[in-house]
């Protein structure tokens, strides 16, 4: 049996361990591994080859993928899904992993409608965003950036008498600037999944700083869209001079965390396991509770992932009011 992985949309690290695993295990159990390069595209324009060991040597502890990854516009019109398939049909492919997140999830969920293909998903993505997983491989490394550079921020930030305002990635989900404001203990964190308290807070930061507070960290998550205003805030109403750091794109980089390694590994078995003893794969992989299952694609995609309660209720525990 022939099966291939891709990566779509948004790299993460992690991609290349579990590329690297999918390889090997896949040639242990006899059967043939393919790398379909530049994702989505890559299906559309051939882009497909079959693995050698020697393809995935050296790459475990690298981050971002050397498969490239992208975000295909083309893959919505049924005559490119049309092509992908028949290149896929070339090789043998019957079945694939996709590491991606749930647009990409939901590209492939046609393309197993229109077409007689087998996938199994693996959640991977910074933002932890995916419903019916409590984690998505990437995440572990990114937060382990941020912590590095709230770590550097926060020397700087204790030398002055300034406010720091990070913005972290996340997309539409605030839950890498919860974990990094626990983790950091940052007095202030601005998800979208929650109005900011501002009010709250406003009174007890002024007689704070009156009394000597010398600096303040604040995370906002790009999706809550509130760094501006923040900003002005701390600026006008706490009336600390403040800076602003925007991590962007260092977040998705860096060498895979043990952890990430280790979800790569058993991800990409529990995946390729599926797809060799079943032919009716719609289908993620997902972490609940500490194990691997299998999710019907409509479930995850049908679904929006929601903060959990204790990181919600985390959010009043940040400060002291
Ligand atoms: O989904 C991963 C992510 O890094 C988000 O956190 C971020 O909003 C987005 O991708 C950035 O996308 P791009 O790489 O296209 O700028």
């Amino acid at each position: 049996m022939a099966l291939a992985i891709m990566c779509s949309g948004g790299d993460a690290p992690g991609m290349n361990p579990a590329i690297k695993k999918f390889v090997d295990y896949v040639y242990k159990r006899g059967e043939r591994p393919y790398l379909i390069y530049d994702g989505l595209e890559g299906m559309i324009d051939n882009k497909i080859k079959q693995a050698t060991h020697r393809d995935v040597v050296g790459i475990i502890h690298n981050g971002g993928t050397i498969i490239r990854s992208s975000r295909s516009k083309r893959f919505f019109d049924y005559d490119f899904r049309l092509k992908a398939y028949e290149n896929l049909q070339m090789h043998g492919i019957t079945a694939l992993v996709i590491l991606g997140g749930d647009g990409s999830f939901r590209a492939l969920n046609q393309f197993s409608k229109d077409f007689d293909i087998n996938f199994v998903g693996i959640p991977t993505t910074i933002d932890n965003d995916i419903y019916g997983t409590e984690y998505c491989l990437g995440v572990d490394t990114a937060l382990n950036v941020i912590r590095d550079a709230l770590d550097k921020i926060r020397d700087t930030a204790s030398s002055f008498n300034r406010a720091f305002l990070v913005e972290v990635m996340g997309r539409d989900c605030g839950y890498l600037a919860i974990v990094s404001s626990m983790i950091s203990g940052a007095e202030i964190c601005v998800i979208p999944e929650k109005p900011f308290e501002r009010e709250r807070i406003e009174e007890k930061l002024k007689k704070e700083v009156a009394a000597g507070r010398n600096y303040i960290l604040a995370i906002i998550a790009e999706g809550a869209k509130q760094t501006n205003e923040v900003y002005q805030w701390l600026q006008d109403s706490i009336g600390l001079d403040t800076r602003v750091s925007i991590l962007g794109h260092i977040q998705r980089g860096g060498n895979p965390t043990v952890y990430d390694r280790m979800m790569a590994f058993d991800f990409t078995v529990t995946a390729v396991d599926h797809l060799l003893t079943h032919n009716d794969s719609n289908k993620v992989v997902v972490f609940q509770k500490g194990d691997f299952k299998l999710m019907e694609i409509e479930e995850v995609v049908g679904n929006r992932y929601t903060l959990p309660q204790h990181f919600l209720d985390a959010l009043h525990l940040l400060d002291q009011s």
